[in-house]
């Protein structure tokens, strides 16, 4: 083996080493474009509604107003946050009914409450269900683990806009000690170590921080008998300005009371990922990319690479548990054995993805989601 390594040629080692770089290109290539072309630039504001805006959120105080807004809420909550210094807010976005998966998150990944020091805060945030003894039970719920917020909203699928919005609305009142605030929907897993790691390495630029999986020049559903239809009158626009997926992203405090001051006006019935966009554009607050998070896709499990990545959809309850525990009890890695997970689960999750395509292609088979 290695004598025929050695009598490679000059043009073999060539077109080997153009492989190799070839491979990594494909590998990586598209995501390290995106993160360049999508890094935040300073920018001058110069535009007057932009600064205006910017101005009043400044000094926004909205203490006078904490008991109306909480007549907003079945459960405000409003203690959990007061009094503390808090560096990330974990908000999950969960569905009233879905206690059990609360519990499943509670074990796993949101069990961390202080990293390098710094305090991490998780709490759910549900709308009401339709049914009473569901309320009943979260009313129960909230006695063990006093980390529930729960809006009057019914919770449903059309209403998670408006469930952004009180969530913003709930952080400028009663969180706005919280230096950053994570939206994580209660599918996601989410690595808070790494991500922590992240945002204390922006020491320098931890002022309009709007961080995630960008979605580009995204057109609104023209479709009149789709139930996602956004007429022209709600948006009219071609596309919707650059966001980060809704699933999980991650914004500075400063931004959360740019958005709440930037909400009057932006429409609830767009999709909530948009209304943030939209919020975010009109107090020139831009997104900055990360690959890192992996928006919709479930990420092929691999402990090195999940303790590279900020968040993997996982759907099924027990896997999570099954992939937390190897997570929590291996052992650290090396840069090696990094990037060899890294390469596993990009590969893994590409060719997942082209099983799912072909699946999808073949008519009549159904199994599309
Ligand atoms: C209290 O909130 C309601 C809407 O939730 C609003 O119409 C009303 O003006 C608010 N009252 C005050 C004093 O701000
Ligand atoms: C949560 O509940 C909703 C319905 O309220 C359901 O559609 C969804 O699949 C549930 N998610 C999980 C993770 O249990
Ligand atoms: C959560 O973390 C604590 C230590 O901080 C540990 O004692 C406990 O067992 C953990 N809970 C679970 C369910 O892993
Ligand atoms: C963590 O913070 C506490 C109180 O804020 C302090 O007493 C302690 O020394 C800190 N530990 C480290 C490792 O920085
Ligand atoms: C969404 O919330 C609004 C305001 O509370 C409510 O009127 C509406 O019925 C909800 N939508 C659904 C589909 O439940």
């Amino acid at each position: 083996m290695q004598l025929t390594f050695c009598r490679l040629r000059t043009h073999q080692w060539c077109f080997l080493l153009f492989n190799l770089v070839l491979f990594h290109i494909l590998l990586f290539g598209a995501d390290l474009m995106e993160e360049y072309f999508l890094r935040a630039l300073p920018t001058a504001y110069t535009d007057v509604n932009v600064l205006q805006a910017r101005e009043e959120a400044r000094k926004l105080d909205l203490s006078p107003m904490k008991d109306n807004i909480s007549k907003a809420f079945v459960i405000v909550n409003s203690e959990s946050c007061s009094d503390k210094e808090i560096f990330l807010l974990a908000l999950v976005f969960s569905g009233a009914g879905n206690a059990s998966r609360r519990q499943v998150v509670r074990e796993t990944w949101a069990n961390a409450t202080h990293i390098h020091n710094y305090s991490i805060l998780v709490l759910f945030l549900l709308g009401k269900p339709s049914e009473e003894s569901t309320q009943l039970e979260i009313l129960k719920e909230m006695e063990t683990h006093p980390d529930l917020i729960q809006g009057v909203f019914p919770d449903a699928p059309e209403n998670q806009t408006l469930k952004t919005f009180i969530a913003v609305e709930w952080i400028v009142t009663f969180c706005s000690q919280a230096r950053f605030v994570l939206k994580i929907d209660e599918e996601v897993f989410v690595n808070v170590p790494a991500l922590v790691e992240y945002l204390l390495n922006l020491r320098a630029r931890n002022e309009d921080v709007y961080l995630g999986r960008v979605v580009l020049r995204e057109s609104p559903d023209r479709d009149a008998q789709s139930r996602g239809f956004i007429p022209p009158q709600t948006y009219p626009e071609k596309y919707y300005p650059d966001y980060c997926g809704a699933e999980a992203f991650v914004v500075s405090q400063d931004v959360a009371r740019k958005v709440f001051v930037a909400s009057r006006g932006v429409p609830l019935s767009v999709p909530p990922g948009v209304f943030m966009g939209m919020c975010a554009k009109k107090v020139g607050v831009v997104p900055v990319h990360s690959s890192r998070f992996s928006g919709k896709r479930h990420i092929r499990f691999n402990r090195c690479c999940y303790k590279f990545l900020f968040t993997s959809f996982v759907e099924s309850e027990s896997l999570l548990l099954q992939e937390w525990e190897e997570i929590s009890h291996g052992q650290d890695c090396t840069l090696l054995e990094t990037y060899y997970g890294l390469v596993s689960c990009r590969v893994m999750t590409y060719l997942d993805g082209f099983k799912r395509l072909s699946v999808d292609a073949l008519p009549g088979l159904g199994f599309s989601d």
